[in-house]
């Protein structure tokens, strides 16, 4: 979390930065962002001429029902992603620049895919899907490492208008099939496996023990990678090289609607049940491709690095859908970054010479740890940006970021957005704004931020409150899947009009925004969002556990680690093996992303008098806290378990 003081030091943009601003500099943003907050839709109407359309005859640029909670952005306009992304591109003389260039786990194993090729593949695997019966609308579920057919499926999916879901590739088989389930994919592409850190990580087996239990998914397409022996099943499950030798080359793009969902990515909440995020088509790629050419000042030729995993929405919008429709040059890396050497990212960026570098502060606090020794074996002169993303950066590690990795000459742009604002909306502009190690600083063009008191006052220079954004942009998510009531509950109805995003924030007296942390039973490990219900759930389905409640506890490296009380149902004790068979039900229900750090037995939790485990308790305690940091516990329906826990907790 940043720093009260703020940190107290500051970066104001050069005179250099200042000139390659493509927003015309301080003054230039000010102008631009006063005209997008007078009329929003004069605003993105304006900006739609970045992208292709088929037909701009929009009913209007912007329509909302605030009852419903619907809203529209260029509603009858007509576009295709793919045809963004890639034949414009082609046509305008770059078919043989790089779009993607792939590094593979292993450091020999490169492949760069030009636009003119992407485009092929893409219009290939497209007809590969209408082969298979894949139409408009259809939901395609996709479960790959990051090779560059996730890219193409992505891509392939757009050009013929399916929706795709992609589903992280570390995720457990049970986490794959709720996610299948829930939007009733009719196909799902997967691989037979992966590559990290130079071991096989087995997918197809996954794949197929969630596919037992998902009778809607008639096809598999299978993508070679490690070549391991997996079972296929016959009349579902063929080669992706096969299908792609038969397809035919050409496939044209279908005229979407701007409205038409795009996709959905499942994230966590604070239930159980993760929400499947829903996108449409453009009004999320005008935001994301602007904000990608503004956040990063993108000229082109440069080559960009995002870190970040297509499993997870800063995948989405940072790795293929903003830098591809902006006509980038994107990197696309399948491995991690300490194999073979603790030096893999720094080598990586000097074999490429990346211009602009884009990770996760859970990486950069990492790499701190390690040591300057690795960054220095390499020149990272071509480096002129860095980025963070995901969640709030420490000032000292910004200080190191900014120092170590970027010479103390590249600006860091501290992003801050969601799965469901689909892209960046508050983040310093290279060129226009004073950085301060720790702060997310401004909003985008079109974002209006709002800081409230639970009673919703609205909070003064300096005290911390809730961030809220006064109403929908192009690139907010339309609704959830399937549970539009949640998605209006989640969101729009703690302040009816206003979007809750769920963090904490402050404005400062400059009217920077500064990000808090979430104030939900959501949880940020490494940046990976992780629902605190979710993890619970997954206890409970071992026979042992009759209850548990999962807090975050401070993590060294990844901002944030899982802390678990449990409770133990008769006749079952606490030991060493049952600890270790926990921990391993929640990587098999969830992912190895969600293992715990601790498990505490005790005999009993925190309860109000009606039930409700009362978390704030239990966080502080697994934070380390002693009775008189706990707050009145009086109002608990036993507060003597208060001591018990505090007695039994691990450090
Ligand atoms: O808590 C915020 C944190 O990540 C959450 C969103 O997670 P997800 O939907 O998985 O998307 C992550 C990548 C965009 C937010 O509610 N977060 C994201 N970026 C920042 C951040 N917290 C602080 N600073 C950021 N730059």
């Amino acid at each position: 979390m940043s720093d009260k003081k703020e940190a107290g030091k500051l970066f104001p943009p050069t005179e250099e930065l200042k000139k390659m601003s493509l927003v015309g500099g301080p003054e230039g943003y000010k102008k631009m962002y006063e005209e997008s907050i007078r009329d929003p839709p004069a605003f993105w109407e304006k900006m739609s001429d970045n992208l292709d359309w088929f037909s701009k005859d929009w009913d209007s640029v912007f329509n909302w029902d605030k009852e419903s909670g619907h809203f529209t952005w260029f509603k009858g306009g007509k576009l295709n992603v793919s045809y963004n992304c890639l034949d414009r591109h082609v046509l305008n003389g770059k078919k043989n620049q790089a779009a993607i260039i792939w590094e593979g786990d292993d450091p020999n194993e490169t492949r760069v895919l030009t636009y003119g090729e992407l485009l092929t593949e893409v219009e290939k695997f497209a007809n590969v899907l209408k082969s298979k019966g894949v139409q408009k609308g259809d939901r395609v579920s996709v479960y790959l490492p990051m090779i560059p057919e996730l890219a193409i499926t992505l891509l392939a999916c757009t050009r013929i208008g399916a929706i795709h879901s992609v589903v992280f590739s570390a995720f457990s088989a049970e986490a794959l099939f709720n996610r299948i389930d829930d939007c009733a994919s009719k196909l799902l592409v997967t691989t037979d496996g992966g590559y990290r850190g130079g071991k096989k990580v087995d997918i197809k087996g996954n794949a197929n023990e969630a596919l037992e239990k998902c009778p809607t998914v008639k096809d598999v397409i299978v993508v070679r990678r490690t070549g391991a022996d997996v079972y296929m099943e016959e009349g579902r499950d063929t080669w992706w090289h096969d299908e792609m030798e038969k397809a035919p080359k050409k496939c044209e793009p279908e005229k979407m609607d701007a409205e038409d969902p795009l996709f959905i990515l499942y994230t966590s909440g604070s239930t159980g049940k993760p929400k499947g995020v829903l996108h449409t088509t453009g009004g999320y790629l005008l935001q994301t491709q602007l904000s990608f050419q503004y956040v990063f000042n993108y000229r082109p030729g440069e080559v960009y690095w995002c870190t970040a995993d297509v499993g997870w929405i800063t995948g989405h919008s940072y790795i293929v859908y903003g830098p591809l429709s902006a006509g980038a040059t994107t990197l696309m890396f399948e491995g991690v970054p300490n194999y073979p050497g603790l030096d893999r990212f720094w080598d990586v960026a000097e074999k490429w010479k990346v211009d602009i570098f884009y990770t996760a502060p859970t990486a950069v606090r990492m790499m701190r740890k390690t040591g300057e020794q690795w960054p220095k074996m390499h020149d990272l002169s071509s480096i002129r940006l860095l980025g963070s993303v995901g969640e709030p950066i420490d000032p000292e590690a910004w200080l190191w970021y900014h120092d170590v990795i970027g010479g103390g000459r590249c600006p860091i742009v501290d992003t801050w957005w969601q799965t469901e604002t689909g892209s960046i909306m508050i983040a310093p502009l290279p060129g226009v704004t004073t950085l301060k190690p720790g702060c997310a600083t401004n909003p985008m063009f079109g974002i209006e931020p709002l800081v409230c008191l639970e009673d919703r006052t609205v909070c003064k220079p300096g005290e911390d409150g809730r961030l809220f954004i006064k109403k929908p942009w192009p690139s907010q998510a339309r609704t959830i899947w399937g549970d539009h009531q949640r998605y209006m509950d989640t969101y729009w109805n703690v302040i009816p009009g206003h979007y809750f995003t769920g963090d904490g924030g402050r404005m400062d007296a400059d009217g920077d925004i500064w990000i808090l942390g979430r104030v939900d039973d959501v949880i940020s490990v490494a940046g990976h969002r992780i629902g605190a219900a979710e993890v619970e759930a997954a206890f409970l389905t071992h026979p042992a556990v009759a209850e548990a409640a999962v807090v975050p506890v401070p993590d060294e490296i990844k901002g944030e680690a899982i802390y678990t009380f449990v409770t133990l149902k008769d006749g079952y004790s606490e030991s060493e093996d049952l600890r270790k068979a926990l921990i391993n039900q929640v990587r098999k229900e969830v992912g190895p992303i969600a293992t715990p750090k601790t498990v505490q037995f005790t005999t009993g939790l925190p309860k109000t008098r009606s039930g409700k485990i009362m978390r704030r308790i239990l966080r502080k305690i697994a934070g380390g806290g002693m009775h008189e940091d706990l707050g009145d516990v009086s109002t608990l329906a036993e507060p003597e378990v208060v001591d018990v826990l505090i007695k039994g907790r691990i450090l």
